[in-house]
């Protein structure tokens, strides 16, 4: 089903290449994807896509590193570990729930400085024959916690009980293998922990070094053995991770969902709702001014509705999925709370087979300028997450990235300097975010070289 893709997704080759035609049969047309008449026909292999975006926070005195994924289907072994996952999800009829719920496992050991077994998540469900409001299922408030199992593994197991497809042993069990036959430590992470000061804490590491983890292994060999019925039974009323409906809103003829929670969904919405009322067109989007309103109007809704102060832009992984019966999950992990960070789905409100997107986003400025990238400068996936960004840090202070090429042209600089009062750079590593994109049956994807570029696709 990997039709040979992961011989080419090395670290030093990114997947930015981008676009591949899913091989399975079956043209996208809405009358098929209407419901009854649809004729789920593969021929050959499957294909799954998945973007993982991975943030980290390290904190280590006044240092604060965001490190983008360092070792993500590096090396042969972890070439081999995954291939396996995926062909045992392929046969036994997985869907994107389950390998999503797979890859969270093998992150929480690839990145054990970026997400783990504790951390916490959301997820967004949609399916898109159905194309009912996505689910949301949020296991990051307090209450979701459990003295028999870490936080992410009761989030995991839940959502496992209601739209899991494999058994739970097959989702966890590449995790533990991982994590006995090891990975390959990137350039990126000695980079991150050197910056970050942190060798007391990870030891000496080097790239190419292969890192094993005994003990991780060990305990997820026990999380996976856990029979079916007694992991369910950890999940009571009291402790079970909240169910909702995602928020729905519209955006240039898209339709826009988000989770409701935290509450940063609805002002993600605010934000583009005012810069909606602007009617930009593409060719706007060539001038100066639209860049200085999109931040204006941004940096405005930060003050007002005190985003800086209320929202920790915390770690995060990202899993976006796509599978053959259309489902998209979008699940995003965490470690601090409350985190600004979200899985976004954007579909074509008008056209069915039109563009369908899974990504998450670490802020309300980098959600607004990747929707408004996608959605009114139209770019591809690929120039869409590698377009400039702004950020607005502290109480609205508008700052500018200075090592990420393309960088914003030289007449919209004094344009932002109205904005604040001295240019200033936004701290880096910058955040990455990731994104699987499908338009009828064609699949691409892309992962931003702000996290190195590092993503799988399957
Ligand atoms: C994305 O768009 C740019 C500019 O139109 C183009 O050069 C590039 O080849 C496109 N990339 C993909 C993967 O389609
Ligand atoms: C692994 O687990 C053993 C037994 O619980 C413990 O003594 C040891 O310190 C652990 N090693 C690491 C690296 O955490
Ligand atoms: C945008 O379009 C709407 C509807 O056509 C119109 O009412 C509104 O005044 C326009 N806004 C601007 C800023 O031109
Ligand atoms: C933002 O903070 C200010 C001052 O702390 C407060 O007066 C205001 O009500 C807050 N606004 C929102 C939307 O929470
Ligand atoms: C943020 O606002 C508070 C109160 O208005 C002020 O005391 C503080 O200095 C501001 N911080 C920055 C970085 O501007
Ligand atoms: C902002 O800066 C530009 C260029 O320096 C200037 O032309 C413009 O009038 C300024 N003010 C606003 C509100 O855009």
């Amino acid at each position: 089903m990997t039709t040979g893709e992961e011989n080419v997704t090395r670290e030093d080759i990114p997947l930015k290449q981008g676009k591949k035609s899913s091989s399975w049969y079956n043209y996208c047309n809405e009358d098929c994807l209407s419901g009854s008449k649809f004729l789920n026909v593969a021929f050959g292999t499957l294909t799954i896509v998945i973007t993982i975006a991975l943030l980290v926070q390290i904190y280590y005195g006044d240092y604060q590193v965001i490190l983008g994924c360092p070792s993500w289907k590096c090396g042969h072994r972890q070439s081999r570990v995954f291939k396996h996952r995926h062909i045992s999800i392929e046969k036994g009829g997985g869907n994107a729930v389950d390998a999503a719920i797979a890859s969270a496992f093998c992150l929480a050991v690839a990145t054990p400085h970026v997400t783990s077994l504790d951390a916490e998540g959301q997820l967004l469900i949609y399916n898109h024959r159905t194309r009912l409001l996505p689910t949301v299922i949020d296991f990051s408030g307090p209450t979701v916690v459990s003295d028999n199992i870490p936080r992410l593994v009761l989030g995991l197991a839940y959502t496992h009980q209601h739209y899991g497809r494999l058994a739970w042993k097959d989702l966890v069990q590449p995790a533990a293998n991982l994590a006995r036959q090891g990975y390959l430590i990137s350039k990126v992470l000695v980079q991150a922990v050197t910056k970050a000061k942190a060798q007391n804490l990870y030891g000496h590491l080097e790239a190419g070094q292969m890192i094993t983890h005994k003990n991780l292994s060990l305990t997820l060999e026990g999380i996976a053995n856990i029979p079916e019925p007694e992991l369910y039974r950890f999940i009571q009323s009291t402790n079970q991770p909240i169910l909702s409906q995602a928020l729905k809103s519209t955006f240039n003829n898209n339709n826009i969902y988000l989770p409701n929670t935290p509450a940063i969904g609805r002002i993600v919405m605010t934000n583009l709702r005012e810069i909606e009322g602007f009617n930009y067109t593409i060719a706007d989007t060539a001038k100066a001014e639209y860049y200085y309103e999109l931040a204006r109007i941004t940096q405005a809704v930060y003050q007002e509705q005190n985003v800086s102060e209320l929202f920790h832009q915390g770690t995060l992984s990202n899993v976006g999925v796509m599978d053959l019966d259309d489902n998209y999950v979008s699940l995003v992990t965490k470690k601090d709370k409350p985190c600004s960070r979200m899985p976004i789905i954007i579909t074509d409100n008008n056209v069915i087979c039109g563009r369908r997107m899974v990504f998450g986003a670490s802020d309300l400025a980098t959600a607004t300028q990747l929707v408004t990238s996608l959605l009114v400068a139209r770019k591809n996936t690929t120039d869409g997450v590698e377009a400039p960004r702004f950020y607005i840090i502290d109480n609205g202070t508008l700052a500018i990235e200075d090592s990420h090429l393309p960088a914003f042209d030289d007449d919209v600089l004094p344009y932002f300097q109205n904005l604040t009062r001295k240019p200033v750079r936004a701290p880096e590593p910058y955040p990455s975010s990731n994104i699987v994109e499908k338009i009828k049956d064609d699949l691409s994807s892309h992962s931003d070289s702000r996290g190195g570029g590092i993503a799988s696709r399957f």
